[in-house]
């Protein structure tokens, strides 16, 4: 495309246009160290965490031609082929239709939606966001709730009426910040199919211009504290709202990932403050807020940026509250927040920080949940820990605490790279969704890919040499680790941890790693796991955000897609394709677990309303035709 602008570029090829990794560590050890451990990695990399601990579950998928046979059963579906086309594929049997997409009203007074002209601003709160990403069922009162993020935009599909998506007016800008955020809405089945209900009482829009509140060891520090808001307790907006997660309590958890990306400066010389170089915050925006709304201008608001980058916790029950910005659950990219309980009834959120290089992270509250009882500080007060995983298939959750970095308890929750990066965690893929199993005690993070592995350092100038579970130079194809927690308690501080998958490509490479993990066959090859949840028989749903061309490293994968991998005998097959361009990202289901809700987000292909016509992201809606459960 020649008319490409930055806007166009993925978020993480926007970052390493904004910021060149620092060249402060080794680059010559780094190589050295990659070259001599590839081939002792490549060969025990899978399963050998499981191997070490004896487990029968966990490595069962090594002896796999047995293991799949026993396990067939579990799928209750033929696989479907790869696609690259513009629609949906679900495999025979099923079936889809649209639940909704951008701009679809949520209140009777917005605007009819045009492929012609923008969605007026002033309806532009009232319909549905764009780049539908994470999201989460909640029956309320019996009513069934989705409340969804809007990660991102596509300037140039939502201002029409400019030439290249750049905002011209304050009100472009507007318009831009009442698309993202997170849209609470009830949904309801009826003869025609799952329909959002317009005007429901419960449905709301959570936008880049929501009062928040900031809670947690942070709240009311000086580097929280805008001229706006000399409490540093009151920010506006969440953003770029990523993945997702759910509390016992029944709030919704929203995580923001890439915010450094809407501030900017109007002053071309103002000095850059080292933590923005390490969050990749830099002189330029993505829309350009800074020319139109000054809150968004660094050289103007330098704390705005550090009041973004938290996990924001919403009560989809009360359209009325204050979302809370939880500090104590760290500043980064958060990818998603998987919520889980220890035995004692400790809160643990495992959390990625989807950036090359960067880290995987857990918190745990101090306080326990008892069902009916206050919930008040959970999310407040515990600790954060970031893993390091060693090569003999053992792992640790290191503590962030002013002993252990040398920093403040507040400087710890808004400067969380760094405070991980004293500690020695270990380097990642670009951590994407954890989830836990809800019938094992397990977790599973999507390491989507990481071209710098063994090639550059991190944004801290962290040594990213391949390592246990990220063991491959240039990795192209990502892979999915899972940890099993000591004594069965994810608040414990220990772990055993394998590869359940690497993906890879069999037809065009021989061998590990390229070729991917032994589940891994020409019949179910993907690229860049990103999404993905449990279901609750613990079926592991995996979707795709990958290279879609299929061509090269990938032939044969085609279109993004979502595939079900069945954690005790590894094997994977493919359940579904999106629209070429798309990436398939945010699953949950009905309350009768017979219809799985399905995110596509950014289509290239002319998805869902046809040729010749804007492509939207939306919600599907996916059922068994004899109505069967499906997770
Ligand atoms: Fe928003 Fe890392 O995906
Ligand atoms: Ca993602
Ligand atoms: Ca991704």
């Amino acid at each position: 495309m020649t008319d490409q602008t930055t806007a166009d570029l993925s978020w993480d090829e926007w970052d390493e246009l904004q910021r060149p990794a620092p060249e402060t560590t080794g680059f010559d050890a780094v190589v050295e160290a990659a070259i001599s451990r590839r081939g002792f990695l490549g060969a025990i990399a899978f399963g050998s965490g499981a191997a070490a601990m004896g487990l029968g579950t966990a490595a069962s998928f090594l002896n796999s031609s047995s293991a799949m046979a026993q396990e067939a059963g579990r799928f209750a579906f033929s696989p479907v082929g790869i696609a690259t086309d513009a629609t949906v594929h679900v495999p025979e049997g099923y079936t889809w239709d649209i639940l909704v997409k951008w701009g679809d009203k949520l209140f009777s007074d917005a605007a009819d939606f045009s492929h012609e002209t923008a969605i007026p601003v002033e309806s532009s709160d009232r319909v549905f966001g764009e780049n539908t990403d994470g999201m989460e069922l909640f029956v309320i009162g019996g009513k069934q709730v989705i409340a969804v993020n809007s990660e991102y935009v596509n300037p140039k599909i939502n201002l029409p009426h400019t030439e290249d998506g750049k905002p011209q007016t304050a009100d472009d800008v507007t318009i831009l910040q009442n698309f993202q955020g997170v849209t609470v809405m009830e949904v309801e089945e009826g003869e025609d199919g799952w329909k959002v209900v317009v005007d429901s009482p419960l449905n709301r829009r959570i936008t880049h211009n929501t009062e928040m509140r900031i809670s947690g060891p942070a709240a009311g520090h000086d580097l929280l504290k805008t001229d706006a808001d000399p409490s540093g307790t009151k920010s506006f907006g969440t953003f770029n709202n990523c993945g997702a997660g759910k509390t016992p309590w029944g709030t919704y958890l929203t995580c923001e990932e890439n915010f450094n990306g809407y501030f900017g400066s109007t002053d071309e010389g103002f000095a850059l403050p080292d933590d923005y170089k390490r969050y990749g915050i830099g002189l330029e925006s993505r829309y350009d807020y800074e020319k139109f709304d000054e809150r968004f201008d660094v050289s103007k608001n330098v704390n705005e940026p550090r009041r973004a980058g938290y996990i924001v916790e919403i009560d989809p029950a009360n359209p009325d509250a204050t979302p809370v910005k939880r500090t104590a659950l760290g500043r980064f990219k958060h990818e998603n927040a998987a919520c889980t309980l220890a035995p004692n009834g400790q809160v643990v959120v495992y959390m990625g920080d989807d950036e090359r290089g960067e880290f995987l992270y857990k918190f745990v509250s101090n306080g326990t949940y008892t069902p009916g009882a206050s919930t008040d500080g959970l999310l407040d007060e515990g600790t954060l820990y970031v893993a390091k995983f060693a090569e003999d298939g053992t792992g640790e959750w290191l503590a962030l605490t002013p002993e252990t970095t040398g920093m403040s308890i507040q400087e710890i929750c808004v400067f969380s790279r760094m405070a991980a990066s004293k500690v020695g965690a270990t380097t990642m893929d670009r951590p994407e969704w954890v989830a836990v199993n809800p019938v094992a005690v397990e977790a599973y993070c999507a390491l989507t890919n990481n071209k710098n592995r063994g090639i550059k350092p991190n944004a801290g100038g962290d040594d990213t040499a391949v390592n246990g579970p990220n063991p491959r130079e240039g990795n192209n194809y990502g892979q999915i680790v899972r940890w099993y927690p000591a004594d069965d308690d994810h608040g414990a501080s220990t772990f055993n941890w394998d590869l359940y998958a690497m993906a890879g490509n069999p037809e065009v490479h021989a061998g590990t790693p390229y070729a991917g993990s032994e589940n891994i066959n020409s019949g179910n090859m993907f690229n860049a796991p990103d999404g993905m949840m449990f279901d609750s028989s613990g079926l592991l749903w995996i979707q795709t955000d990958g290279d879609y061309k299929n061509e090269g490293d990938f032939a044969g994968m085609g279109n993004n897609q979502m595939l079900v991998g069945d954690p005790v005998s590894g094997r994977i097959e493919r359940f579904m394709t999106v629209p070429y361009g798309a990436e398939v990202t945010g699953i949950t289901w009905s309350a009768d677990k017979r219809t799985v809700f399905v995110g596509i987000q950014h289509p290239k292909a002319p998805f869902p309303d046809g040729e010749g016509k804007l492509a939207r992201s939306a919600i599907v809606a996916v059922k068994r035709k004899d109505n069967a459960l499906i997770g």
